[in-house]
């Protein structure tokens, strides 16, 4: 197949780009290598996947998705079976300061996705939704069951619109779509702005962690690696568009899907891995909640388990060493 994949610059896209031809598929990417974060990042996870692809079944275009026009004339020659629709402005605190950055990426940018799945009559787009859309929801574990229409942040509310976005195209024009709900990903080439590599950059450097809500926080951390199964299994297995119920309640085809561990993790727990793996013991500051953040995540994985058979297998006491590893070996510190 030719998958076109957005955000393939991104910490999710580029890991998903490499196994997809790593199994022979070939990939369209492409990203606007925004700087939210360091964009020599972004150029050596690139290269990465060029690396692995060997000069084929990878090809990368620099553009801005939500400029609808620039993203027909790139595609306008270019094959595409399905899509998967990473790139986005993420972060929760992020879109307090710079909201129309979610608006451009994350909601013009999702409809101009939707309507090239439209037009090409693609076989299955999947698209990166998250955990943030269940807000401060107090029924744990978070189902996809569960209502999801009180977000308490704007990036909560952009995906959460996503989701709508793409329940009135898979009912209006029947295409297969799948929603995936991620819970704080984290692991090798993963994203500096997230706590786990701004808490291992701070330890190495010998300077305090800013721990909020005074360390009572919890958060369901899942490996990139069983992200990117959960993610290639998706890929592979489109709703039927049969009228059943699909997971989240469509009866179009569209499923939603919480791709988690399944296990929520203390806050102090992390920390005190990421001690062990760094050889450092944290000096701690202790702060308030910060607006938009929630106290608890924790994701109920059953829908997601019975349709493809996904099982996390990476445990937070396996995959935090894994990440100093790779932070230590990137960053030489
Ligand atoms: N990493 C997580 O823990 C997590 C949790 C929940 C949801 N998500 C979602 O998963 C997806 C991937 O996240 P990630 O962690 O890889 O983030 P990331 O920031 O590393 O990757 C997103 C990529 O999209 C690109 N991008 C943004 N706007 C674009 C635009 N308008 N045109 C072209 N490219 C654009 C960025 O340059 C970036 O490389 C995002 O939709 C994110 O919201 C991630």
């Amino acid at each position: 197949m030719r998958i076109l994949v957005t955000g393939a610059a991104g910490f999710i896209g580029a890991a998903v780009s490499q196994a997809l031809v790593a199994r022979g598929d070939a990939v369209f990417g492409i990203d606007n290598l925004n700087d939210y974060y360091p964009v020599s990042l972004k150029h050596d996870r690139l290269a990465r996947v060029a690396a692995a692809a060997g000069g084929q079944r990878f090809e990368f275009r620099h553009l801005d998705f939500s400029d609808d026009t620039a993203l027909s004339e790139a595609l306008a020659d270019q094959e595409i079976d399905a899509i998967v629709h990473l790139g986005a402005q993420a972060g929760v605190r992020y879109s307090i300061d710079h909201p129309m950055a979610y608006a451009r990426s994350n909601l013009v940018g999702h409809l101009a996705l939707l309507e090239v799945a439209r037009r090409r009559q693609v076989r299955h787009m999947v698209y990166a939704s998250s955990s943030s859309v269940y807000g401060g929801n107090a029924k744990l574990p978070f189902s996809v069951a569960d209502r999801s229409d009180h977000p308490v942040s704007l990036y909560a509310a952009t995906k959460r619109a996503d989701e709508l976005m793409s329940e009135s195209y898979a009912h209006l024009y029947r295409i297969p779509l799948t929603g995936l709900r991620f819970f704080t990903v984290y692991g090798p080439w993963g994203r500096p702005d997230m706590m786990l590599w701004n808490f291992t950059r701070r330890l190495l450097a010998g300077e305090p962690l800013p721990v909020f809500n005074e360390g009572d926080m919890y958060r369901d951390f899942t490996f990139i690696d069983d992200i990117v199964g959960g993610v290639l299994a998706c890929l592979d297995l489109p709703p039927e568009d049969d009228g059943g119920e699909k997971a989240g309640g469509s009866r179009a085809p569209h499923a939603l899907y919480n791709i988690g561990n399944n296990r929520s993790e203390h806050l102090m727990k992390v920390i005190g891995l990421l001690e062990d793996a760094c050889g450092r013991t944290a000096s701690i500051e202790m702060l308030p909640m910060q607006p938009g953040d929630v106290h608890k995540t924790y994701a109920d994985i059953d829908a997601l388990t019975d349709a493809t058979g996904y099982r996390p297998g990476t445990s937070i006491e396996t995959g935090v060493p894994a990440f100093v590893r790779w932070y230590r070996d990137y960053t030489r510190t």
